[in-house]
Protein backbone atom coordinates (compact mmCIF):
# COMPACT_ATOMS: atom_id res chain seq x y z
CA UNK A 1 0.00 0.00 0.00
CA UNK A 2 1.37 3.64 -0.69
CA UNK A 3 2.00 5.52 2.59
CA UNK A 4 -0.53 7.90 3.06
CA UNK A 5 1.27 10.77 4.06
CA UNK A 6 3.17 10.78 0.54
CA UNK A 7 0.25 11.23 -0.91
CA UNK A 8 -1.07 14.09 1.48
CA UNK A 9 1.65 15.73 1.17
CA UNK A 10 1.05 15.68 -2.80
CA UNK A 11 -1.85 18.75 -1.66
CA UNK A 12 1.21 21.40 -1.43
CA UNK A 13 1.64 20.98 -5.04
CA UNK A 14 -1.79 21.84 -6.01
CA UNK A 15 -2.42 25.97 -7.08
CA UNK A 16 -4.02 26.92 -3.62
CA UNK A 17 -7.52 28.93 -3.83
CA UNK A 18 -6.84 32.61 -4.12
CA UNK A 19 -8.63 34.10 -0.87
CA UNK A 20 -11.30 36.01 -2.54
CA UNK A 21 -12.25 32.74 -3.43
CA UNK A 22 -12.42 31.44 -0.16
CA UNK A 23 -13.96 34.62 0.92
CA UNK A 24 -16.76 34.19 -1.71
CA UNK A 25 -17.16 30.52 -0.54
CA UNK A 26 -17.80 31.70 2.78
CA UNK A 27 -20.75 34.11 1.83
CA UNK A 28 -21.94 31.81 -0.59
CA UNK A 29 -22.53 29.62 2.24
CA UNK A 30 -24.20 32.29 4.68
CA UNK A 31 -27.64 32.10 3.90
CA UNK A 32 -27.75 36.02 5.46
CA UNK A 33 -25.10 37.46 2.93
CA UNK A 34 -25.98 40.60 1.31
CA UNK A 35 -25.44 41.78 -2.42
CA UNK A 36 -23.36 44.13 -0.50
CA UNK A 37 -21.09 42.26 1.21
CA UNK A 38 -19.98 40.24 -2.09
CA UNK A 39 -19.46 42.96 -4.28
CA UNK A 40 -17.12 44.80 -1.84
CA UNK A 41 -15.29 41.52 -1.95
CA UNK A 42 -15.55 41.30 -5.88
CA UNK A 43 -14.38 45.48 -5.42
CA UNK A 44 -10.83 44.64 -2.99
CA UNK A 45 -9.82 42.79 -6.20
CA UNK A 46 -9.66 45.43 -9.64
CA UNK A 47 -8.54 42.70 -11.67
CA UNK A 48 -11.23 40.72 -10.96
CA UNK A 49 -13.81 43.38 -11.05
CA UNK A 50 -12.11 44.91 -14.46
CA UNK A 51 -12.32 41.58 -16.05
CA UNK A 52 -16.22 40.58 -14.56
CA UNK A 53 -17.45 44.01 -15.95
CA UNK A 54 -15.32 43.31 -19.33
CA UNK A 55 -17.50 39.68 -19.60
CA UNK A 56 -20.52 41.56 -18.44
CA UNK A 57 -20.54 43.81 -21.26
CA UNK A 58 -19.55 40.74 -23.56
CA UNK A 59 -22.01 40.42 -26.22
CA UNK A 60 -23.02 36.95 -24.61
CA UNK A 61 -24.85 38.56 -21.86
CA UNK A 62 -26.55 41.24 -24.47
CA UNK A 63 -27.11 43.69 -22.33
CA UNK A 64 -28.02 46.95 -24.01
CA UNK A 65 -26.60 49.81 -21.67
CA UNK A 66 -22.89 49.80 -20.64
CA UNK A 67 -22.40 47.88 -17.10
CA UNK A 68 -20.40 50.53 -15.37
CA UNK A 69 -19.75 48.92 -12.01
CA UNK A 70 -19.52 45.89 -10.33
CA UNK A 71 -23.35 46.89 -8.52
CA UNK A 72 -24.76 47.50 -11.74
CA UNK A 73 -23.41 43.70 -12.67
CA UNK A 74 -25.23 42.02 -10.23
CA UNK A 75 -28.24 44.37 -10.89
CA UNK A 76 -28.04 43.39 -14.46
CA UNK A 77 -26.89 40.11 -14.67
CA UNK A 78 -28.17 38.91 -11.29
CA UNK A 79 -25.64 37.83 -8.18
CA UNK A 80 -26.33 34.12 -8.26
CA UNK A 81 -24.53 34.11 -11.83
CA UNK A 82 -22.02 36.40 -10.64
CA UNK A 83 -21.19 34.89 -7.93
CA UNK A 84 -20.97 31.65 -10.19
CA UNK A 85 -18.65 33.37 -12.83
CA UNK A 86 -16.46 34.58 -9.83
CA UNK A 87 -16.31 30.81 -8.27
CA UNK A 88 -15.88 29.13 -11.30
CA UNK A 89 -12.95 31.82 -12.75
CA UNK A 90 -11.10 31.84 -9.48
CA UNK A 91 -10.89 27.97 -8.73
CA UNK A 92 -10.32 26.67 -12.36
CA UNK A 93 -6.78 27.12 -12.49
CA UNK A 94 -6.09 23.34 -11.02
CA UNK A 95 -8.88 21.57 -12.22
CA UNK A 96 -8.05 22.53 -16.54
CA UNK A 97 -5.00 20.49 -15.60
CA UNK A 98 -7.39 16.79 -16.29
CA UNK A 99 -7.13 13.81 -13.70
CA UNK A 100 -4.79 11.20 -14.61
CA UNK A 101 -5.63 7.99 -13.97
CA UNK A 102 -9.65 9.47 -13.68
CA UNK A 103 -9.15 8.30 -17.74
CA UNK A 104 -10.11 12.49 -17.63
CA UNK A 105 -8.08 14.99 -20.19
CA UNK A 106 -7.44 18.21 -19.85
CA UNK A 107 -10.20 20.35 -19.18
CA UNK A 108 -12.49 17.25 -19.17
CA UNK A 109 -12.66 17.34 -15.67
CA UNK A 110 -13.85 21.25 -15.27
CA UNK A 111 -16.12 20.77 -17.78
CA UNK A 112 -17.81 17.98 -15.24
CA UNK A 113 -17.37 19.87 -12.40
CA UNK A 114 -19.09 23.25 -14.40
CA UNK A 115 -21.70 21.05 -15.59
CA UNK A 116 -22.96 19.38 -11.79
CA UNK A 117 -22.64 22.57 -10.56
CA UNK A 118 -24.94 23.94 -12.61
CA UNK A 119 -27.32 21.31 -12.50
CA UNK A 120 -26.77 21.26 -8.81
CA UNK A 121 -28.16 24.78 -8.39
CA UNK A 122 -31.49 23.31 -10.54
CA UNK A 123 -31.86 20.79 -7.87
CA UNK A 124 -31.28 23.06 -5.35
CA UNK A 125 -34.05 25.42 -6.40
CA UNK A 126 -36.65 22.43 -7.20
CA UNK A 127 -35.90 20.66 -4.13
CA UNK A 128 -36.31 24.10 -1.91
CA UNK A 129 -32.67 24.55 -0.67
CA UNK A 130 -32.59 27.74 -2.56
CA UNK A 131 -31.26 29.66 0.87
CA UNK A 132 -28.19 27.12 0.41
CA UNK A 133 -28.09 27.20 -3.12
CA UNK A 134 -24.63 28.96 -3.25
CA UNK A 135 -22.90 26.35 -0.80
CA UNK A 136 -24.55 23.28 -3.14
CA UNK A 137 -23.26 24.96 -6.17
CA UNK A 138 -19.77 25.11 -5.02
CA UNK A 139 -19.97 21.81 -3.42
CA UNK A 140 -20.59 20.43 -6.63
CA UNK A 141 -18.17 22.07 -8.33
CA UNK A 142 -15.36 20.97 -5.94
CA UNK A 143 -16.76 17.96 -5.12
CA UNK A 144 -13.77 15.76 -7.22
CA UNK A 145 -10.95 18.23 -5.45
CA UNK A 146 -9.54 15.13 -4.30
CA UNK A 147 -9.12 13.50 -7.53
CA UNK A 148 -6.46 15.96 -8.46
CA UNK A 149 -4.14 14.67 -5.63
CA UNK A 150 -5.36 11.15 -5.86
CA UNK A 151 -5.06 10.65 -9.79
CA UNK A 152 -1.35 9.36 -9.53
CA UNK A 153 -2.10 7.18 -7.54
CA UNK A 154 -5.51 5.79 -9.14
CA UNK A 155 -3.04 5.53 -12.51
CA UNK A 156 -0.42 3.57 -10.84
CA UNK A 157 -2.66 1.20 -9.26
CA UNK A 158 -5.41 1.22 -11.87
CA UNK A 159 -5.38 -2.61 -12.26
CA UNK A 160 -5.64 -3.46 -8.75
CA UNK A 161 -8.78 -1.16 -8.39
CA UNK A 162 -10.55 -2.24 -11.96
CA UNK A 163 -10.37 -5.91 -10.63
CA UNK A 164 -12.39 -4.87 -7.63
CA UNK A 165 -14.56 -2.87 -9.69
CA UNK A 166 -16.00 -4.88 -12.51
CA UNK A 167 -14.97 -8.38 -10.88
CA UNK A 168 -16.17 -7.93 -7.29
CA UNK A 169 -18.60 -5.18 -7.51
CA UNK A 170 -17.14 -2.60 -5.48
CA UNK A 171 -17.91 1.02 -6.23
CA UNK A 172 -14.78 2.99 -7.34
CA UNK A 173 -14.46 5.01 -3.93
CA UNK A 174 -14.82 1.90 -2.00
CA UNK A 175 -11.73 0.11 -4.25
CA UNK A 176 -9.62 3.56 -4.02
CA UNK A 177 -10.27 3.47 0.05
CA UNK A 178 -9.27 -0.80 -0.35
CA UNK A 179 -6.24 -0.54 -2.79
CA UNK A 180 -4.82 2.74 -1.88
CA UNK A 181 -5.74 3.74 1.68
CA UNK A 182 -7.82 6.57 0.94
CA UNK A 183 -10.58 7.48 -1.40
CA UNK A 184 -10.85 10.83 -3.12
CA UNK A 185 -13.93 12.10 -0.90
CA UNK A 186 -11.69 11.80 2.18
CA UNK A 187 -8.33 13.56 0.48
CA UNK A 188 -10.05 16.26 -1.27
CA UNK A 189 -11.89 16.72 2.65
CA UNK A 190 -8.37 17.37 3.36
CA UNK A 191 -7.74 19.41 0.51
CA UNK A 192 -10.55 21.64 1.62
CA UNK A 193 -9.13 21.39 5.87
CA UNK A 194 -5.78 22.78 4.07
CA UNK A 195 -7.61 25.76 2.01
CA UNK A 196 -9.70 26.63 5.18
CA UNK A 197 -13.27 25.66 3.42
CA UNK A 198 -16.10 25.80 5.47
CA UNK A 199 -17.11 22.63 7.48
CA UNK A 200 -20.25 22.02 5.93
CA UNK A 201 -18.79 22.07 2.29
CA UNK A 202 -15.75 20.11 3.87
CA UNK A 203 -18.75 17.34 4.64
CA UNK A 204 -20.61 17.62 1.44
CA UNK A 205 -17.20 16.85 -0.47
CA UNK A 206 -16.29 14.17 2.12
CA UNK A 207 -20.22 12.23 1.78
CA UNK A 208 -20.61 12.97 -1.91
CA UNK A 209 -20.88 9.63 -2.73
CA UNK A 210 -23.43 9.21 -0.11
CA UNK A 211 -21.49 5.78 0.97
CA UNK A 212 -22.67 6.77 4.90
CA UNK A 213 -26.30 6.35 5.57
CA UNK A 214 -26.02 9.71 7.70
CA UNK A 215 -24.98 11.44 4.59
CA UNK A 216 -28.09 9.87 2.69
CA UNK A 217 -30.35 11.99 5.24
CA UNK A 218 -28.34 15.53 4.54
CA UNK A 219 -30.02 17.36 1.85
CA UNK A 220 -27.59 19.33 0.56
CA UNK A 221 -25.53 15.88 0.52
CA UNK A 222 -27.75 14.37 -1.36
CA UNK A 223 -28.58 17.01 -3.92
CA UNK A 224 -24.57 17.19 -4.97
CA UNK A 225 -24.65 13.52 -4.75
CA UNK A 226 -27.59 13.71 -7.68
CA UNK A 227 -26.13 16.33 -9.61
CA UNK A 228 -22.96 13.83 -10.30
CA UNK A 229 -25.34 11.21 -10.96
CA UNK A 230 -27.23 13.12 -13.10
CA UNK A 231 -24.74 14.73 -15.08
CA UNK A 232 -22.91 11.10 -15.40
CA UNK A 233 -26.14 9.77 -17.30
CA UNK A 234 -26.01 12.69 -19.47
CA UNK A 235 -22.17 11.57 -20.54
CA UNK A 236 -20.69 14.72 -19.55
CA UNK A 237 -17.07 13.84 -19.34
CA UNK A 238 -17.72 10.56 -17.06
CA UNK A 239 -14.09 9.24 -17.17
CA UNK A 240 -12.62 6.14 -16.04
CA UNK A 241 -14.88 5.68 -13.00
CA UNK A 242 -17.99 7.42 -14.18
CA UNK A 243 -20.81 4.44 -13.83
CA UNK A 244 -18.53 2.57 -10.90
CA UNK A 245 -20.55 4.33 -7.86
CA UNK A 246 -23.49 3.04 -5.73
CA UNK A 247 -26.71 4.14 -7.07
CA UNK A 248 -29.14 5.07 -4.23
CA UNK A 249 -33.05 4.67 -5.24
CA UNK A 250 -33.68 5.46 -1.36
CA UNK A 251 -32.39 9.03 -1.86
CA UNK A 252 -34.73 9.71 -5.16
CA UNK A 253 -37.71 7.98 -3.16
CA UNK A 254 -37.39 9.98 -0.11
CA UNK A 255 -37.13 13.17 -2.55
CA UNK A 256 -40.16 11.92 -4.80
CA UNK A 257 -38.17 12.00 -8.03
CA UNK A 258 -39.77 9.59 -10.20
CA UNK A 259 -37.18 8.69 -13.96
CA UNK A 260 -39.68 11.19 -15.39
CA UNK A 261 -38.66 14.13 -13.21
CA UNK A 262 -35.11 13.09 -13.83
CA UNK A 263 -35.47 13.34 -17.34
CA UNK A 264 -36.90 16.76 -16.91
CA UNK A 265 -33.88 17.75 -15.09
CA UNK A 266 -31.98 16.66 -17.79
CA UNK A 267 -33.46 18.14 -20.72
CA UNK A 268 -33.62 21.08 -18.66
CA UNK A 269 -29.81 21.63 -18.01
CA UNK A 270 -29.49 20.58 -21.74
CA UNK A 271 -31.20 23.79 -22.50
CA UNK A 272 -28.78 25.29 -20.32
CA UNK A 273 -25.79 24.13 -22.48
CA UNK A 274 -25.18 27.97 -23.35
CA UNK A 275 -25.57 29.37 -19.97
CA UNK A 276 -22.17 26.55 -18.69
CA UNK A 277 -20.40 27.42 -21.81
CA UNK A 278 -20.38 30.88 -20.61
CA UNK A 279 -18.63 29.80 -17.40
CA UNK A 280 -16.61 27.48 -18.77
CA UNK A 281 -15.03 30.68 -20.70
CA UNK A 282 -12.09 32.34 -18.25
CA UNK A 283 -12.75 35.74 -16.95
CA UNK A 284 -9.38 36.16 -17.50
CA UNK A 285 -8.60 36.18 -20.87
FE1 LIG B 1 -16.48 11.88 -6.83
Amino acid sequence: MIDLKTIVEQIDLLEPVPLIATQIMALAEDPDSSTMEISEIILNDPALAANLLKTCNSAYFGIKRRVESVRDAISLVGLDHIVRLVLVNTVSSNFKKGAEGYGLGEGELWRHAVSSAHIAGILADRFGASKNKHLIYTAALLKDIGKLVLGRFVAFSFEQINILVHSQGHSFNDAEQKIIGMNHEELGALVGKKWNFGDKLIYIIRHHHLSEESARQDLETSLVYLSDIICMMMGVCTGADGLSYRFYSDVLNRMDLSEKDLQGIIAEAGKNQRQIESLLNPLFN
